[in-house]
């Protein structure tokens, strides 16, 4: 932990790109003990204070980065940003550079990732990525250390971890946010990802690229990313996670979105092609009906819940390295 301290002290948390293995490995060992043990923790942030800077509405993101912070000792506080976008009545810039002098730390909602890069590029404190148009880190932090947990049962999440080496995870629905996120966590971990879309909704191919890159770097010997159209490919897997068809920023494509995503809806007969112990996966929050039936969210299956409240988990993590405090 105390390598990674040194190395995430002060980082800013944009993509999941940022991590590698081992990063992650230290991050989820410290998930585990605020997890288990939140007492330890109490007073670890004592005196520090984070901003939410929020453009887009948010249940688990926002409750979870303000009660977190708050067993810990910090004051995390929200600012709405919903109906006047950051950089609207000043420069992103000059708002980054009012910030360092008042918090400790950034986290924020975004329509537009370049926000993002311009806040962390004017303030020296860390910038955590609440969600922006391209990727949801914090997400897919929360999404592994869930599977994390659930493979290495007795012996915790961090043996849990390298069991996620040849996991076959299916993601099917929209390359989005989510997608993109998980996609970088699974070319980090060595997960075989098959991500399955319509024609037209493929993740960026400029995250694909990223990922072989990611995988080279970390000697990743075992996985790799696949993108099809047929929704059959969910055979097998171990883990099949969906998200929204229309994601917040494309309300105005739901009609199309809605008619070029029905075939790809997991219902029981999808669950079924899968591994016959495979979870369900789902960022939320879930349209049930349209990507997810309520037969397959409300199954034993399902670990939705388990994901929400990891969120928390990790980000206090998050928090208690980037700020020094691990
Ligand atoms: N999964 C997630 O980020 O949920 P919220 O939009 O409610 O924060
Ligand atoms: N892809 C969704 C995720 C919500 C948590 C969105 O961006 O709206």
């Amino acid at each position: 932990m105390a390598t990674l301290t040194e190395s995430l002290l002060g980082s800013d948390l944009l993509t999941l790109a940022a991590l590698d293995a081992r990063g992650i490995g230290a991050l989820y060992e410290t998930a585990a003990a605020t997890k288990a043990e939140p007492e330890r923790f109490r007073e670890s942030l004592r005196g520090r204070s984070i901003i939410l800077l929020f453009e887009k509405p948010s249940l688990r993101t926002r409750v979870t980065f303000e009660v977190g912070p708050a067993r810990m000792g910090a004051h995390a506080f929200y600012f709405d940003h919903s109906k006047e976008r950051i950089g609207a009545r000043e420069a992103v810039k000059d708002y980054g550079r009012n910030l360092e002098r008042w918090v400790d730390c950034v986290v924020a909602r975004v329509f537009s990732h370049g926000v993002l890069e311009d806040l962390a590029a004017s303030a020296a404190i860390p910038v955590v990525n609440a969600l922006s148009d391209r990727f949801h880190p914090c997400q897919a932090l929360a999404d592994y250390f869930t599977l994390a947990e659930r493979l290495g049962g007795e012996d915790g999440p961090s043996a849990g971890l390298d069991r996620l080496a040849g996991f076959r995870l299916a993601y099917i629905g929209d390359g989005n946010n989510v997608c993109a996120s998980l996609m970088h966590g699974a070319a980090i971990l060595g997960v075989e990802m098959t991500v399955i879309v319509p024609e037209g909704y493929e993740p960026d191919p400029g995250v694909l690229e990223e990922c072989r890159g990611l995988a080279r770097r970390g000697g990743v010997r075992r996985g790799a990313i696949r993108v099809t159209h047929d929704p059959a490919e969910v055979r097998g897997a171990q883990a099949v996670y969906t998200d929204t068809w229309v994601s917040m920023g494309d309300e105005a494509e739901k009609v199309a979105r809605m008619a070029a995503f029905a075939a790809y809806r997991v219902d029981q007969r999808l669950m079924s092609l899968a591994g016959r112990a495979a979870v369900f996966m789902h960022c939320l929050p879930a349209h049930r009906g349209a990507e997810v039936t309520d037969g397959v969210i409300d199954s034993k299956r399902s670990v939705v819940y388990d994901q929400a409240e990891n969120r928390m988990h990790v980000q206090n993590a998050l928090l208690l390295h980037v700020l020094g405090s691990a």
